[in-house]
């Protein structure tokens, strides 16, 4: 499987392998990283070679169906209890995402769901279940771009933070997948990328992919934001979710918050988009959502040189939570939801 839509291979599977654009190395080499073991897989999502929520859970999908190929397990038991293992293992990388915990509930449930299936056709069936959920997310979000180019007018200029593109989900993308939808609907749209330090997600991987599509756009440094919105250069923003709580709180990259109140603050519409895998109906509210720490070093350094001086400790939460009176529309693949949100399973 591939993603049509798009002219790169964010996440793919060759039967025995999963190959993942490195996006660590991204922009300045276009470089192809295979996965052969879920150990692999594991480190590639806990070291951002795949990142973004609906990726992370693709990703450790096949990592789960890699562990069943790798198993040497000749009884469905033994196969069952390598898989927990690995499904462990998976789920250790990263906590916020909720796609991830998704994705690895529903290839648990594939794995038990026929006690008839011995370990060979257990194996042929995981490795199609994480096709499926490839698959089903790529039309979820072209589903859910056609809805949100509804929300665009003609020659808007969106602000995007982060990178929701192709590149974080199994193609098209959510944020980017609205700007997609739109540019198909003879929009024109125009997009501010977020720089979005200290990964530089939009100016190393929305930027890229909007270049390579020749979408117009601009990278501003994140604290330009507050301004290019008071210069009325700003008509609506468009982010991606990491985890959504049931009454709409949206955990999404750290600065998501920042960009909101500011929103806010100049009458500007802000809206989110996700699949309704990114919902997490069991959470209440934004404070139940566990924040990621990364590294300080991430913020310490830039492009792997320190810039701050030896002696000053940071601090490195990957994400914020916006709440949900700050959000104008979640818009996913069943519509465009307006508040109040009340989020079911
Ligand atoms: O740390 P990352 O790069 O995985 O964070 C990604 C984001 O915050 C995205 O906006 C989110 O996962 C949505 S991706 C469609």
């Amino acid at each position: 499987v591939g993603a049509p839509a798009l002219a790169f291979f964010p996440v793919s599977w060759r039967g025995d392998r999963l190959v993942l654009l490195d996006q660590r190395r991204l922009p300045g080499e276009e470089v192809y990283l295979e996965c052969r073991t879920w150990p692999e897989v594991a480190d590639a999502i806990r070291t951002l070679a795949v990142r973004g929520a609906p990726a992370i859970g693709v990703a450790a999908a096949f990592g789960v169906a890699l562990a069943a190929l790798a198993s040497p397990a000749r009884d469905r038991e033994s196969l069952l209890a390598d898989l927990e293992t690995a499904i462990a293992g998976l789920a250790k990388t990263r906590p916020t995402a909720v796609n991830l915990f998704w994705a690895l509930d529903r290839m648990r449930r594939s794995a038990r769901s026929d006690p008839a299936l011995g370990p060979a056709e257990l194996r042929a069936a995981l490795a199609r279940e994480a096709g499926a959920i490839f698959e089903e997310d790529v039309a979820s979000n072209r589903r859910l771009g056609a809805h949100g180019a509804e929300l665009v007018p003609a020659g808007a200029r969106i602000l995007t933070h982060c990178n929701a593109g192709g590149l974080a989900t199994a193609g098209y993308g959510t944020a980017l997948g609205i700007v997609r939808g739109a540019v198909e609907a003879g929009r024109r749209p125009f997009v501010w990328v977020d720089e979005t330090r200290p990964v530089l997600q939009g100016a190393r991987l929305t930027a890229w992919e909007l270049a390579r599509e020749g979408i117009p756009h601009a990278v501003i440094a994140d604290v330009a934001a507050a301004s290019t919105m008071a210069r009325g250069e700003v008509d609506l923003v468009v982010v991606g979710a990491d985890r959504i709580a049931r009454n709409g709180d949206t955990a999404n990259k750290i600065g998501t918050y920042g960009v909101a109140v500011l929103a806010r603050h100049h009458g500007i519409p802000f809206y989110v988009a996700a699949p309704f895998s990114t919902i997490d109906p069991a959470i209440p509210d934004g404070a139940a959502i566990p924040i990621e720490e990364r590294d300080p070093r991430e913020v310490q350094e830039l492009a792997g040189r320190r810039i701050t001086p030896a002696g000053s400790p940071a601090r490195n939460p990957a994400f914020d939570v916006t709440p949900a009176a700050l959000i104008t529309a979640i818009v996913t693949e069943r519509g465009v939801h307006r508040p109040p949100y009340h989020f079911q399973a």
